[in-house]
């Protein structure tokens, strides 16, 4: 149990057709509901921050609170950065003790995306830790200061990207995007369902706020095996806490302490039960 590699928990996923939450959190009430959650339900986690969020919540606070947390929890825990863009951060978070690493080299051309990935490939051989790199473009950015362009996946580009590069797990755009969706989500599942043929690793679904229960099902059916939520958690807490203060302002700050587990907790929950992952310990 305790702190594990998420490819364990991605190849256990694997074998037994379901989905892992991948959770982003802000601090450590988000940290305490997401626990919270997974011991209840007894479901692999897998709780990540991303390197852009770090202006909010610094890595050498957030990142051994969360290595903590998992150490000391009794259902298996994987801690994870999320969109790692320098080597620096990325090594950083080695360093402290997170089991898993994503390199998000989808801004670069392919040819680039494949050398660099593979040198974060090298270094994290040092430290037995996990691998997810980005192939194609997701759309927005994990924070939404960008407006990214999404770009969909290529099952050959697919195929050749987790050969070369030997990564563990790899996110795919299939018409996915961080941050709230303008409409409903179009999934290209025709799209996923080839590179799924193509490709042997666990598949990684990014942008998971907005996606229907529906659609979470189909795609663990075709082969996503890691789905990450962050905007669908912020939004919980912040309608939580704007309800309670409407109704009554808090007076007793460990009440709001409190509400904000919850409402974080109750988004976890949410996504386990659909994901499949509960009862997998
Ligand atoms: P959402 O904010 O859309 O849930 O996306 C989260 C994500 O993909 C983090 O990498």
């Amino acid at each position: 149990m305790a702190l594990v590699k998420m490819k364990d928990i991605l190849t256990k996923a694997e074998q037994e057709n379901y989905g892992v939450g991948a959770f982003s959190v802000a601090n450590m009430e988000m940290v305490m509901g997401a626990i919270k959650a997974a011991e209840e339900l007894r479901s692999p986690l897998i709780m990540q921050i991303a390197e852009v969020r770090l202006k909010h919540s610094p890595i050498h606070m957030i990142g051994p609170l969360m290595v903590a947390a998992a150490k000391e929890a009794d259902v298996p825990v994987a801690i994870h950065f999320d969109h790692g863009m320098t080597m620096e951060k990325i090594k950083q978070a080695l360093e402290i003790g997170f089991s898993s690493v994503m390199f998000d080299g989808s801004h670069y051309s392919l040819e680039e995306n494949i050398q660099k990935t593979k040198e974060v490939v090298e270094l994290t051989k040092q430290y037995d830790a996990t691998v997810e790199a980005e192939i194609g473009r997701v759309g927005g950015s994990e924070d939404g200061s960008e407006n990214i362009e999404m770009l969909l996946t290529d099952k050959q580009e697919a195929k050749r990207f987790a050969e070369e590069t030997k990564v563990d797990a790899l996110a795919i755009a299939i018409g996915n995007a961080h941050g709230m969706y303008k409409g409903d989500p179009n999934l290209r599942l025709d799209r996923l369902q080839e590179i799924d043929q193509q490709v042997e690793i666990p598949l990684v679904l990014h942008g998971g706020t907005g996606i229907s229960a529906d659609d979470f099902r189909k795609c663990i059916q075709h082969g996503i095996r890691k789905i990450n939520v962050a905007t669908a958690t912020f939004h919980n807490v912040i309608n939580t806490v704007n309800q309670s203060v409407e109704t009554i302002p808090y007076s007793d700050y460990f009440v709001f302490h409190q509400d904000v587990i919850h409402a974080a907790y109750e988004n976890f929950k949410y996504h386990m039960e659909i994901f499949g992952s509960c009862g997998r310990v």
